[in-house]
């Protein structure tokens, strides 16, 4: 989730760049630079940390205001640490051309051994610089940038939006995208090229949004759109925007939590990039390749964190036959773990600055057994401390409740399993193709499902909005989904309500249940759905109201049965989790609750 904007016109470009970059700081930075030409060659300004640091380098760089023509990038790092060397804009070794790049190039490496056997030279860990180099070799032989552009973007595989300029072509730049945003700005004699629309919004509102595997070459004053194959013209719509910068930001949507309950899909797309062979059927996670499979893993960590954790470990033990043990952080850490050198601790963190969740991993290195690190933010603490770090690579997270962190959490938790499988050779190969089919299917599923299942939660927020408590009931599987789904409903509703595993509830809590003490459950079509039938029949037979999630064919009877689409096995949690977040999500929007920021809560808990 970087942030590119490119502006060709009549103002000094350096400002407008840099308050576009400002206004696309929500996409998440460590770094940042600019690009603009002068003087036959490309002059490139870039600054790890905040924006500020840019702002402070940029007028001290010589007569850069001067150019009406250039290009910035705010860096969300997915390869390489924040770094000066690894900010964007990046030269290609001649110095020639100067790009920058939203999104991942999974085939990379490959391209970049090809190109270091041609005489190329980098001097950053990017993903972003490889593919400056291979338009620059694409310039060898071919007539012009476009043809270049088009000839290298046939080579590389992956997610892309990117913007390039040329030291010969002064006043003009060229864009493409695949899978990551691109959307050009017209203004009357300047034309912008953003990977979101606040970028520019203050000069114009008249925007052409880019398609996957288009190329766009603008100017000061006129644009064309190519397919990015043939460099056949694309004809385009021009649409106006009435959005403000804020809702802008949002993408449209009313709250960033919303807007990353939607983005899950990209999310799951994203976490599998680079990772699953689309031929063979095999996961790859080279991070780890160095590493023994673990003799017994611990998963450590918080909140959300935490619930993805209990999940993933059925997923572990059942597939890749290593047995777990997932426990809270804070309790962790002041306990004397037995820990033997083969096994193995996973500190699972979003933030990857938990301060609980960083001490579980600091005390486990210091009884000499490895940690991994399955972290959201590139070059967090927990990340540079883990002896190996898997990023989930979802994008920012802004809200304080997490939603589609804990979905790329899923996702690499079932890579994890898949993986470890695999190098154990345990599991059949059928088994593996379906798990892997379906992950592959889940984005398109997800998408086509979010709009109704928001509508459903809509209706179900306000019939139930007046609860004081609620119960969230799952097993197996559905267990930890049951508590994720009572966390999410009280912290930004502030409505109480308690996540159990469902035959858990004649132990005590069903003494609760009565007319007013609703229940959520989740029962969906696995093993244990005979289970859980049985124990909301004990629930009803107490008065109590029940929402259901459940599966179409089932025999359930209950008060607002909640129909989902049904995947392969384990995954319909990602069907299920962003549900019991759209329920939490509108029950606090309808009591007006502050659902990005709620009371007492901080996204990233650095205290104990
Ligand atoms: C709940 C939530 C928290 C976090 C927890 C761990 O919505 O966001 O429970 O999951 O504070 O945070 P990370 O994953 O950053 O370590």
């Amino acid at each position: 989730m970087c942030g590119i904007i490119a502006y060709c016109g009549h103002r000094p470009a350096a400002p407008v760049i840099l308050e576009g970059l400002k206004r696309l700081e929500y996409r998440g930075y460590d770094s940042a630079g600019l690009a603009v030409p002068q003087g036959g060659a490309l002059r490139v300004v870039r600054k790890p940390g905040k924006l500020a640091e840019l702002e402070k380098a940029v007028p001290e760089a010589g007569n850069i205001m001067n150019a009406t023509h250039g290009m910035g990038h705010t860096r969300w790092a997915t390869h390489g640490s924040p770094s000066e060397r690894n900010a964007h804009p990046h030269l290609d070794c001649k110095g020639s051309l100067a790009l920058v790049h939203n999104g991942i190039i999974e085939n990379y490496q490959e391209i970049k051994t090809d190109l270091a056997a041609k005489g190329y030279t980098f001097s950053s860990d990017t993903d972003s610089e490889v593919l400056a180099n291979l338009i620059a070799e694409g310039l060898t032989h071919k007539a012009s940038v476009p043809e270049a552009i088009s000839w290298a973007l046939s080579r590389a595989e992956g997610a892309y939006a990117i913007v390039v300029m040329h030291k010969d072509h002064p006043g003009q730049i060229w864009g493409a995208r695949q899978t990551s945003p691109l959307v050009m700005g017209l203004g009357v004699g300047e034309i912008f090229l953003a990977s979101d629309i606040p970028a520019f919004l203050p000069y114009t509102r008249e925007v052409v949004f880019l398609e996957d595997g288009e190329l766009v070459q603008m100017d000061a004053g006129s644009w064309k759109v190519m397919d990015a194959a043939t460099l056949a013209p694309v004809e385009k719509q021009t649409h106006t925007i009435t959005w403000d910068v804020q809702s802008a930001q949002k993408g449209g949507y009313k709250h960033f939590m919303l807007k990353e309950i939607f983005e899950q899909p990209r999310v799951i797309h994203d976490c599998l990039l680079g990772r699953v062979d689309h031929a063979t059927n095999e996961v790859s996670l080279p991070e780890l390749d160095a590493m023994p499979v673990p003799k017994r893993l611990h998963i450590v960590a918080c909140g959300t964190s935490f619930h993805a954790g209990l999940w993933g470990k059925q997923l572990i033990e059942s597939w890749a036959k290593v047995p777990v043990n997932v426990e809270i952080a804070s309790e962790f850490r002041y306990r004397q773990p037995i820990l033997e050198p083969e096994d193995m601790v996973l500190a699972i963190s979003q933030s990857g600055e938990t301060i609980d969740t960083l001490a579980g991993l600091r005390l486990a290195k210091e009884q000499g057994v490895k940690v991994v690190g399955l972290c959201n933010v590139v070059g967090s603490t927990i990340a540079r401390e883990s002896n190996y770090v898997v990023y989930t690579q979802a994008g920012p997270e802004i809200s304080v409740a997490s939603t589609k962190a804990m979905c790329s959490q899923l996702t690499l938790l079932t890579l994890l399993a898949l993986y470890w499988s695999r190098r154990k050779g345990l599991m059949a190969d059928d088994e593996r193709k379906k798990a892997m089919r379906g992950l592959l299917g889940l984005p398109e599923v997800l998408e086509a499902s979010l709009p109704a299942m928001r509508d459903k939660a809509r209706f179900l927020a306000r019939t139930y909005s007046e609860a004081k408590s609620f119960f969230y009931l799952g097993r197996g599987l559905c267990y930890p989904l049951a508590l994720e789904g009572a966390l999410k409903l009280k912290e930004i509703s502030y409505i109480h309500a308690e996540g159990y595993a469902s035959g858990e509830m004649k132990h005590g809590p069903i003494a609760l249940v009565d007319p007013k003490f609703p229940t959520f459950a989740l029962a969906l079509n696995d093993a244990l759905y005979p289970k859980v039938k049985s124990n909301l029949i004990e629930v009803q037979a107490r008065g109590g109201k029940i929402i259901a999630l459940t599966h179409p064919g089932l025999d359930l009877s209950v008060d607002h049965p909640w129909l989902l689409p049904e995947v392969w096995g384990p995954l319909n949690a990602f069907l299920a989790l962003p549900a019991l977040q759209l329920f939490a999500y509108e029950v606090a929007d309808y009591l007006g609750k502050d659902v990005d920021q709620p009371r007492n809560l901080a996204k990233s808990v650095t205290v104990e």
